[in-house]
């Protein structure tokens, strides 16, 4: 079968987190995407949190599958005339080095538009252009301060909190993807490429939208009431920490279930959706809840929404968390297990879908990653291993039209 990517040619100059998520994703939809490594070292993950010695850290396998790997060192002369003529054959380069580093290498935006008007380059930094902040380099952590994720994520009564999820990084490698196909098809009706940029702080902002959603209503009305500070505790002029709450317009918590003394993910996130009220109150067993005033609207539960929670706490005393959704799930209440890590890994629904996939590897033997979340009726994305460093330099170069002995004397100079 064709992939719909097949024919496309990126060149990876990627490193860490936020480049390799977006062209690996390029990658299983069938682009041909070649990552540039530094020779000797290569992606600085290939190093990082190894539990295997001598074999690439799961961070790297996990995030740089389906490419080939070119050694090349383009800050050397002969490194850079090679990169010349991969531009030159490429449809896009993607990069997230720090601020200025890909024009201090003597490729500009306007040098890479010269070499290759067609080409599209996508970049990935910390700040956008001409922001306050540009120069700084940045990490997945400081993107979450800086986005507006940490300040509204946590308790009230605890520091700002950062979240496991990858907002800053993956999340950042995602926009650039949207952006990037946006502009291949843009190129086929210009026929010109153009510069994609996407920042890591908008990127985390975009999904903290509902935040600055709860910024103009507090500023407004002076209160919001489906955080847990409504109506006992106090406001200030600033969207505070909710905790757990429903991000929406329904009340929601995590809910203690059987074995929580023991096991800290024996919770379920339980939601109070309006409608399902009376569904609701017939799976816990309360009918007389339906029509009392106290807690018949939404309004009126508000006050001691926390009293109800503790109320469905003591119905999943006796449930595991698996048994408590089985139940809900029969009266259409929106809710779901805490699921750990390793309940994931061993999903087999996440198995049969493609979502979690064993990869074999040359070197690590095999190793589970998260396959393409997007499904499609025409495409199965293949999960295959990352490259070893180095692995398909000979190939790269043969296919740009390097001799044999071009090649050789491009290991002599260490620019390969
Ligand atoms: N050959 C020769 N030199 C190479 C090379 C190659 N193949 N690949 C990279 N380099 C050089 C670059 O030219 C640059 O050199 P310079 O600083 O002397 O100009 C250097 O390696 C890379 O620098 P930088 O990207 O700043 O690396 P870093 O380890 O200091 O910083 C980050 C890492 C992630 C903080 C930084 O890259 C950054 O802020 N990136 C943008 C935001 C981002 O994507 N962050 C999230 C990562 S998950």
């Amino acid at each position: 079968m064709t992939k719909p990517l097949e024919g496309i040619r990126i060149i990876d100059f990627t490193h860490v987190q936020a480049g390799p998520a977006c062209t690996q994703l390029l990658a299983w939809f069938g682009a041909d995407v070649i990552k540039v490594e530094r020779p000797g070292s290569g992606d600085v993950t290939r190093n990082q949190l190894r539990d295997i010695p001598d074999a690439d850290a799961l961070y790297f396998t996990m995030l740089n599958s389906n490419k080939k790997s070119l050694t090349l060192d383009t800050k050397k002369p002969e490194g850079k005339e090679v990169l010349e003529k991969l531009i030159r054959e490429s449809d896009v380069l993607v990069e997230n080095f720090g601020p200025g580093a890909l024009d201090r290498m003597g490729f500009s935006w306007e040098r890479l538009n010269e070499l290759n008007p067609k080409m599209i380059v996508a970049s990935v930094k910390g700040f956008s252009d001409g922001h306050h902040y540009d120069d700084l380099k940045v990490y997945e952590n400081v993107a979450q301060c800086a986005g507006g994720a940490a300040s509204t994520t946590g308790f009230w009564d605890g520091p700002p909190t950062i979240s496991a999820a990858a907002l800053g990084d993956s999340n950042t490698g995602m926009h650039l993807a949207i952006g990037i196909l946006t502009a291949l098809l843009g190129r086929d009706k210009t026929g010109k490429g153009q510069k994609v940029a996407v920042s890591m702080q908008d990127s985390v902002l975009n999904l903290c939208r509902v935040k600055l959603r709860d910024q103009q209503r507090l500023e407004r009305v002076g209160y919001l009431e489906e955080y847990p500070q409504y109506p006992h505790g106090e406001f200030s002029d600033v969207v505070p920490r909710g905790g757990n709450a429903g991000g929406g317009g329904q009340p929601g918590w995590v809910l203690k279930c059987k074995g929580w003394e023991t096991d800290p993910n024996a919770y379920i996130y339980f939601t109070i959706q309006g409608h399902a009220w009376e569904p609701i109150c017939k799976a816990l067993g309360k009918p007389e809840w339906i029509d009392d005033p106290a807690y018949k609207t939404a309004e009126a539960r508000q006050p001691h929404i926390f009293d109800i929670f503790n109320t469905i706490e003591g119905w999943l005393a006796d449930k595991t968390k698996f048994e408590a959704v089985d139940i809900l799930r029969k009266f259409d209440i929106p809710c779901a297990p805490v699921l750990t890590m390793k309940e994931l890994a061993n999903d087999p629904s996440l198995r049969a879908s493609g979502t979690i996939v064993e990869v074999p590897h040359k070197k690590r033997g095999t190793y589970l990653t998260v396959g393409s979340p997007i499904k499609f009726s025409d495409l199965k994305p293949e999960v295959t291993a990352s490259p070893l460093l180095g692995e398909h330099t000979d190939e790269v170069l043969a296919s740009l039209g390097y001799s044999q002995q071009d090649i050789f004397n491009l290991r002599e100079v260490k620019a390969v």
